[in-house]
């Protein structure tokens, strides 16, 4: 990680400028020095992790990273709340169900993800965005909701994933049918690049009218480097000296940064081409997807995107796949792990006419409570995060602990989805049934999150996930190689391994 980081460095600034760099580096060694002896409990009556003697909790957070410090911060604040210092931020772990509901409920003067400009804070949504540019993450103010809105309408409505269903469904034939080819059998080195590759396509197909030159693997490598700079503490790290030794401007991508960007461009102006080709040859065929979005939001007919649709070009290209791909494989290896579970799914799978689009989306109530159970144990979005913009009190702590402005505050799904405490003794294991007696209201579950910011591309991922993994399961027997799979807690919720598979046709 650091050695990225380093690099990275490197990359962006001149030999002259490393010297004034490491007395910068010196300078801030000493503050923060100074900074860990004299602090106070700055949240009062509420556990702090104190971490190592002078540096505090910094270590901790440079070498693992924020899902790491988090999960220590949540085994010291066992009634919900805790929290760290990091040099100049104080991290707050909210960890209790009714906590984070109020938190990820808080209107954006209060909270949001990158908080107030001027605190420039070290919230991971700030790499994102010099990494990919505006998108509706960062947006705040008026147009908020009209941009929601426009994304809801086409991916989060029963209607527009309808129209999407035979293009989902002819999709994922073709990528299924190729792994094996014209053999019976293949082993696949990872199943979640291969639903990955499918997703990619999927999007290229729907927004563009391009599923072939939508380049899997180099959409793939493009953004898994900008999810895992978006994760890494040593970004923000690395900013904040930039920002510290005036050689970036609050906001502005740095040049290792801007070169990222320029890598997203070329393959949106690819897509674009195609789109134009589509376009030319298809005159009075339904407009496509990106189209539409910009036709929505002030855009014409042909020739540049409007922003809000332009802008959505770079969110897809980094986020439209991964948690699909994840989402797949993690619940092959629940099944796998759990042959009960398969053969009722396979059950509900051949007693249901899976070309139609009513019934994958209702009326596969079994298929449903897998995909949810698995998203329970393996959130692959497995936390977010607010910043402090306005002093607030938290109302649902029953006592007054009070967020002050610049404070990041983090909210683990993950432990909400696995604490015995909220789901029982049996919150480990894979029991789909769960599901299936009646909506968990009383449980928090949240893997698209919760509130006014919560995710507005759900349900067409949860389509795409049904389709992929009925025509899988159909087509193959599945055979996950390994059996002991385990978590990485990295930006996204990852498997240590690649989940390399063995399918077998089905006579
Ligand atoms: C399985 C796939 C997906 C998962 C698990 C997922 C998860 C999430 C979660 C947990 C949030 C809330 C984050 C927060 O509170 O800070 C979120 C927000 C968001 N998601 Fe998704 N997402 C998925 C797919 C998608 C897709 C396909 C799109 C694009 C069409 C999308 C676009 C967004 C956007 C734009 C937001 C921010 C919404 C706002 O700020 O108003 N997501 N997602």
């Amino acid at each position: 990680m650091i050695f990225d980081a380093l690099n990275e460095l490197v990359v962006d600034i001149s030999p002259l400028v490393v010297v004034t760099a490491t007395v910068g580096l010196l300078v801030f060694m000493g503050f923060l020095t100074f900074k860990s002896v004299s602090s106070d409990n700055v949240l009062s009556g509420v556990p702090e992790l104190k971490g190592v003697p002078v540096l505090g909790a910094v270590p901790m957070y440079l070498k693992y990273g924020m899902p790491q410090l988090v999960s220590k911060l949540i085994t010291i604040g066992n009634d919900g709340i805790s929290y760290a210092n990091v040099v100049t931020n104080v991290l707050v772990s909210v960890h209790d169900p009714a906590m984070v509901r109020e938190v990820l409920a808080y209107p954006e003067e209060i909270a949001s993800r990158e908080g107030d400009s001027g605190y420039m804070s070290w919230s991971p949504f700030w790499t994102l965005r010099r990494l990919i540019g505006n998108s509706l993450f960062n947006y705040v103010g008026p147009e908020t909701n009209y941009r929601r809105n426009a994304f809801i309408r086409e991916f989060n409505s029963t209607k527009s994933n309808s129209e999407k269903f035979d293009t989902i469904t002819k999709l994922a034939r073709a990528h299924t049918n190729a792994l094996t080819g014209e053999g019976s059998t293949a082993e696949v080195d990872n199943i979640r690049y291969s639903a990955d590759i499918f997703a990619i396509a999927l999007w290229g197909e729907i927004l563009y009218g391009n599923p072939n030159n939508h380049v899997g693997g180099h959409v793939l490598s493009l953004s898994d480097t900008i999810i895992h700079l978006a994760g890494n503490p040593w970004s923000s790290i690395w900013y904040f000296f930039q920002l510290l030794l005036k050689l970036v401007t609050p906001g502005e991508s740095t040049r290792s940064e801007a070169k990222i960007r320029a890598r997203l461009a070329k393959v949106v102006e690819r897509n674009m081409e195609k789109l134009e080709e589509y376009e030319h040859n298809n005159p009075d065929a339904p407009l496509k997807i990106i189209r539409r979005l910009s036709v929505m939001t002030g855009g014409g007919r042909t020739g540049p995107l409007s922003k809000f649709a332009s802008e959505f070009t770079n969110l897809n290209l980094f986020g439209g796949h991964h948690s699909i791909g994840l989402n797949v494989a993690w619940s092959l290896i629940d099944l796998d792990k759990h042959p009960r579970c398969l053969a009722k799914l396979t059950a509900e799978i051949n007693s249901v006419d899976t070309t139609h689009f009513t019934n994958v989306n209702s009326n596969m109530p079994y298929l449903d409570a897998v995909i949810m159970e698995s998203n329970r144990l393996h959130p692959t979005v497995h936390a977010t995060l607010r910043v402090i913009n306005r002093e607030t009190t938290l109302a649902s702590s029953g006592r007054p602990i009070v967020l002050k402005p610049g404070m990041l505050v983090y909210l683990s799904f993950l432990h909400l989805h696995t604490s015995p405490t909220l789901w029982g003794p049996d919150a480990g294991e894979f029991i789909p049934e769960r599901f299936l007696s009646g909506n968990k209201k009383h449980q928090p579950f949240m893997p698209f999150g919760y509130g006014p910011r919560s995710c507005v591309g759900y349900k067409i991922s949860i389509l795409a996930i049904k389709v992929y993994l009925i025509t899988l399961l159909k087509t193959y027997k599945v055979d996950v190689k390994d059996h002991g799979h385990k978590t990485k807690v990295g930006t996204l919720l990852q498997t240590m391994k690649p989940v390399s598979v063995k399918v077998s046709r089905r006579s």
